[in-house]
């Protein structure tokens, strides 16, 4: 007797439906399992045994195949024991075939029957319907974030293997997980990083709004203590919160990589991270088996911080060019290669030397010419092309530091930003930013004043600036032109972006 049995596993954050076949024939009792299951699902069966032997059901002594289909996808993870367990009962007739009619399972077993969360259930649900299911059982750990899903979708959260044969056997009724609304917004759960505290710094505050408001990446550089770390912390309070088609994916991928909270739906804020520099290549872009995201990938839609930026590794950096042009990132393992969405505002900071201190007014630089140029290049050229915005961060006069002068509070900011990006989403489609725009776009949509063309064409001749950077003005430009309210880009505005690109202590 042949039993089927639904179920699903995560390729990148990708749902992949995968079905669970279980085959009683004669010869030596044995279990074998096919369909490239990885260590983990091999192991699910010593688990399955014993979490089976813990309400009772033996395992028939046959000939036990067991098929994971689509045979050439790899499987990873422990979410199959559970259909592989259900499987094994209604292949030997302890349970009938037709109660798992539209069900399918996911979900890891302990060995006395209990459930156990799994990564990607979130993932796994959303491949559920468009497979033709209409019920998802998993562990109630998991049922918050698979309900957030789909809305049609029935997310059945069980506590262990007895309580889901009892309800395929229509003897107890597991209760449905409904969908809750999406978390606040980050800025009600970070109050003590408001802008407000911030004192001085007008253009590093200034960039820091233009990169929240059109997605653009942002480098600041300075002396120690210049309250570098302190602004770039402040980023993710003035962007807005999440669409709701960006949540699925973004929450998608931290279910993937084991980073939400147990219980908790759709991610409402966007995701803030700060990899330490001493992070290897594969923590920042994702791989290694099972291939997990890397940060990378886990500050998709959000912010990616570098702080202290040339001491990251070079072939570390290096490797954020494809993503940084494209949105994505591909690792490759064995023969399999995986894509994982990555975009991401990048916020880095650095000090303009080793010693920290050129270009200071009062401090003295202890660094010789030859130290502060292989400083630099350790953030190649590549990198630092793909940074529209890069200012200097001079060390705050104590006047400023101690004055009373109200400085404006995130919230003020957050308001211009959203009312920007409302204008980018008029004219580009929803949730996108002018960071986004292709070649052909910023051809099309940013417009230039007369004098602003003319302006740009002398800057452009006298700096030398490569087609890529004159692009990369014009969508600065257009973000300037947008914080303003207009509709078309004039001289001041094209002239503040070639500032972002060309600043003095920089480069
Ligand atoms: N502009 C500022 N307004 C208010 N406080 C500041 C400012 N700049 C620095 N500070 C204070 O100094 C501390 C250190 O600032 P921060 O860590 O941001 O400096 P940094 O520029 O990142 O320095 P480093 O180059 O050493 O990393 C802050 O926690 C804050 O208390
Ligand atoms: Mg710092
Ligand atoms: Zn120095």
């Amino acid at each position: 007797m042949l039993a089927r049995i639904r179920s699903g596993t995560v390729v990148g954050i990708q749902s992949v439906p995968v079905r669970v076949e279980v085959h009683l024939g004669s010869g030596l009792p044995a279990i074998s399992v096919v369909g490239l299951p990885n260590g983990a699902v091999r192991e699910g069966k010593d688990r399955v045994r014993a979490a089976l032997g813990s309400i009772g059901f033996r395992i028939p002594p046959r000939r036990i195949t067991v098929n994971l289909a689509p045979a050439d996808l790899r499987k990873d993870g422990s979410g199959l024991d559970l259909p592989l367990a259900v499987g094994l009962m209604v292949g030997a007739g302890a349970l009938p075939q037709a109660a798992l009619e539209g069900v399918a399972l996911v979900g890891e077993l302990g060995l006395e029957g209990h459930l156990r969360p799994v990564r990607g259930a979130l993932a796994v649900a959303r491949g559920v319907r468009p497979s033709g299911a209409h019920t998802l059982i998993v562990p109630r750990q998991n049922g918050a974030e698979a309900a957030a899903a789909d809305p049609h979708l029935t997310v059945l959260g069980a506590d262990s293997l007895e309580e889901v044969v009892g309800h395929l056997l229509g003897e107890v009724e597991i209760p449905r997980v409904h969908p809750r609304c999406p978390q606040e917004a980050i800025w009600e759960t970070r109050p003590d990083e408001d802008l407000a505290d911030v004192r001085g710094q007008p253009a590093a505050r200034r960039a820091l709004e233009v990169a929240a408001a059109g997605g653009h990446n942002l480098l600041l550089a300075g002396p120690p203590g210049s309250g570098k770390t302190m602004l770039a912390r402040r980023l993710p309070g003035i962007l807005p919160a999440l669409a709701p088609s960006e949540a699925l994916d973004v929450t998608s991928i931290h279910s993937v990589a084991g980073l939400l909270r147990e219980g908790s739906g759709l991610m409402g804020s966007r995701p803030f991270r700060a990899p330490h520099h001493s992070i290897s290549r594969t923590g920042m872009v994702g791989g290694g088996s099972p291939i997990r995201p890397g940060e990378i990938t886990l500050a998709h839609q959000g912010v990616l911080f570098l702080d202290e930026l040339p001491e990251f590794g070079r072939s570390t950096l290096e490797a954020l060019r494809q993503p940084l042009e494209g949105g994505e990132i591909s690792v490759v393992r064995a023969r399999e290669r995986v894509r994982f969405p990555a975009r991401f505002t990048l916020m880095a900071a650095m000090n303009p030397c080793p010693c920290g201190y050129l270009g200071h007014p009062e401090r003295p630089c202890t660094c010789d010419p030859g130290q502060v140029a292989r400083y630099r290049s350790r953030v190649s050229g590549p990198v630092q092309d793909r940074i529209d915005l890069q200012v200097e961060v001079p060390p705050v006069p104590y006047r400023d530091l101690r004055g009373s002068g109200g400085e404006e509070s995130s919230e003020v900011v957050r308001a211009r930003v959203r009312a920007a990006r409302r204008l980018q989403g008029e004219r580009l489609g929803p949730d996108r930013v002018n960071a986004g725009m292709s070649s052909g776009e910023v051809r099309r949509l940013v417009e230039l004043s007369p004098e602003a063309e003319g302006f740009l064409e002398r800057a452009s001749q006298r700096f030398h600036l490569s087609a890529r950077g004159v692009h990369r003005v014009l969508k600065v430009a257009r973000t300037l032109a947008d914080l303003a309210g207009a509709v078309q880009v004039g001289r001041a505005e094209v002239a503040e972006a070639l500032q972002y690109r060309l600043p003095g202590g920089i480069r």
